[in-house]
């Protein structure tokens, strides 16, 4: 029988040895929340990194740690630290993921780093080849494995490869700046379908393999010698009952069975009934414009002094990275801006920023989601942002305003939201007011057709679709091409 294997650079749990025990921790970010619900429902194998390196796990664990990732329908890849600097620290972290989002100034183009990205492509296609037959589906996933797919297919052509890229693809002036974009393309190319998350980064990419290729491109289909490549758009959706269903719990939670964080949340609401709750939750990632957002949240303080006192911004930054130096600038940005903007406007009862700088378990998640009034979610660049569609997912009543970067890929599908250019702080701060004196009606008329929109295309049928058609592209006549 076919089996699906999934591959990305992180699995869904990240291991670590703590006292010569190893414990699994869920994994962050997008890839890997959407992900771990499309492969606990079916019969796949994942295929991917660790989070351990090679030199930090014990000669007498590499068995536990086998079967440990076994027993969740994972393999891993092994990677020594060099491996680990050069290919994700390095190209993927200094190179691609800058470059994707636009920030030419932190892109950084260094042989060594590419070298090493070559090789650890090259290493997940030998495992992906050990455990794969001919008749099997590989999906290889996002920027950290784009040659895996030319790999693979010059060992088995016949394979079905589908390749879904998380981040932006960007536009042909900014993407043809990068040293290797010709074999970055080829690599992307080895597969039967390229799926992106809106069609504007599908657009970039297909004018990019025109233009840099030479490649016959008609709509959505790339003439290749042998074979055509498609390309097409397929929008991310969560595990909408997942987070609703969670969301329905927390409502009907008796006093006492809350979480501490809950207690602390009901406390400063009850002292300050009228008082709104921002949210910000974001990997500390420069892509997601938190300092930023910070220095919007100061100035919509200084614009409208009345709600001094009658907001709180709740800001949630999940460790990321944090072995590249624009991470460890950026930590350092926010931790300062916040300090000032407390020490220089907090009251006895009131401090503006709560900050918190760790990743919290789903249920704080449901905490945070449900009792926040406003989602303020502005990236400066971001493929999807799935945060703000589990936003939107957890508001069972409906309530609550959605404040939305232009720049995230959700804002797509999210236009009922009150949509932002992240750098207009005129702009942002006239739309917390308007948040905040939005009628009760209002917020039902925007979320509810979100919340439809977001229950019928849920991560579950992103999966499908995108299958279904990676299958109809592997059988494909080519004859009449
Ligand atoms: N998330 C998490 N732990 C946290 C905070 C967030 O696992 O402490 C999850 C969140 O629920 C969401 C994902 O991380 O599913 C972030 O995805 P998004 O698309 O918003 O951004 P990305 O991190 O992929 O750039
Ligand atoms: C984004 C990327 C993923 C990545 C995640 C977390 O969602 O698209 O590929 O896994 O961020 O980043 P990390 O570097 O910790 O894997």
């Amino acid at each position: 029988m076919s089996k699906t294997i999934i591959v990305s650079n992180r699995l869904p749990v990240q291991l670590q040895i703590s006292e010569g025990k190893i414990t699994a921790i869920p994994s962050v970010g997008g890839l890997a929340t959407g992900m771990k619900s499309v492969h606990s429902g079916g019969e796949s194998l994942w295929i991917g990194w660790s989070g351990l390196t090679q030199e930090e796990i014990p000669e007498d664990l590499v068995g536990d740690i086998d079967e440990a990732l076994a027993g969740q329908g994972c393999s891993k890849v092994a990677l020594s630290q060099e491996e680990v600097d050069g290919f994700y620290f390095g190209f993927s972290n200094r190179t691609i993921w800058p470059l994707f989002h636009y920030f030419m100034e932190y892109t950084e183009f260094e042989w060594d780093f590419w070298e090493a990205y070559e090789a650890v492509n090259r290493k997940f296609a030998d495992a992906i080849l050990e455990q794969t037959s001919e008749d099997d589906v590989v999906w290889v996933h996002d920027y950290q494995l784009m040659l895996v797919p030319e790999m693979l297919r010059a060992e088995r052509p016949g394979l079905s490869i589908g390749f879904f890229l998380h981040i932006p693809f960007p536009s042909y002036e900014i993407f043809r700046t990068m040293p290797w974009r010709r074999e970055v393309l080829a690599g992307l190319l080895g597969s039967d379908l390229i799926g992106f998350h809106t069609y504007d980064y599908e657009r970039h990419f297909l004018s990019s393999v025109r233009r840099i290729l030479g490649h016959e491109v008609s709509f959505n289909e790339i003439h290749l010698d042998d074979r055509v490549a498609k390309v097409d758009s397929f929008p991310m959706g969560i595990d909408y009952k997942k987070f609703h269903e969670a969301a329905i719990r927390h409502r009907e939670m008796k006093p006492g069975e809350e979480s501490d964080l809950q207690q602390r949340l009901n406390s400063h609401k009850a002292s300050t009934p009228n008082a709104k709750f921002f949210l910000s939750i974001d990997r500390l990632d420069y892509s997601k414009g938190i300092a930023k957002r910070i220095k919007a949240f100061e100035y919509f303080l200084q614009k409208y002094p009345e709600y001094k006192e009658k907001v709180r911004l709740i800001i949630l930054a999940v460790p990321s990275r944090s072995l590249v130096p624009q991470y460890q600038l950026l930590k350092k940005e926010i931790d300062e801006l916040v300090g000032r903007i407390n020490g220089e406007i907090s009251t006895v009862s009131w401090t503006p920023i709560w900050y918190f700088y760790r990743s919290l378990p789903f249920d704080n998640l449901i905490d945070l989601y449900t009792t926040c009034d406003i989602a303020w979610l502005t990236p400066i660049r971001d493929g999807m942002n799935l945060v703000a569609k589990e936003y939107i997912a957890t508001r069972t009543d409906q309530t609550g305003v959605l404040l939305l970067s232009e720049m995230a890929g959700s804002a797509n599908e999210m236009h009922e939201s009150l949509l932002i250019n992240p750098n207009n702080f005129e702009q942002i701060a006239d739309s917390l007011h308007q948040a905040i004196t939005m009628p009760v009606s209002e917020q039902i008329a925007r979320n509810a057709p979100m919340q439809k929109r977001l229950e019928r295309y849920n991560v579950e049928k992103w999966a499908r679709d995108f299958m279904d058609s990676l299958k109809a592209q592997q059988n494909r006549d080519y004859s009449q091409v």
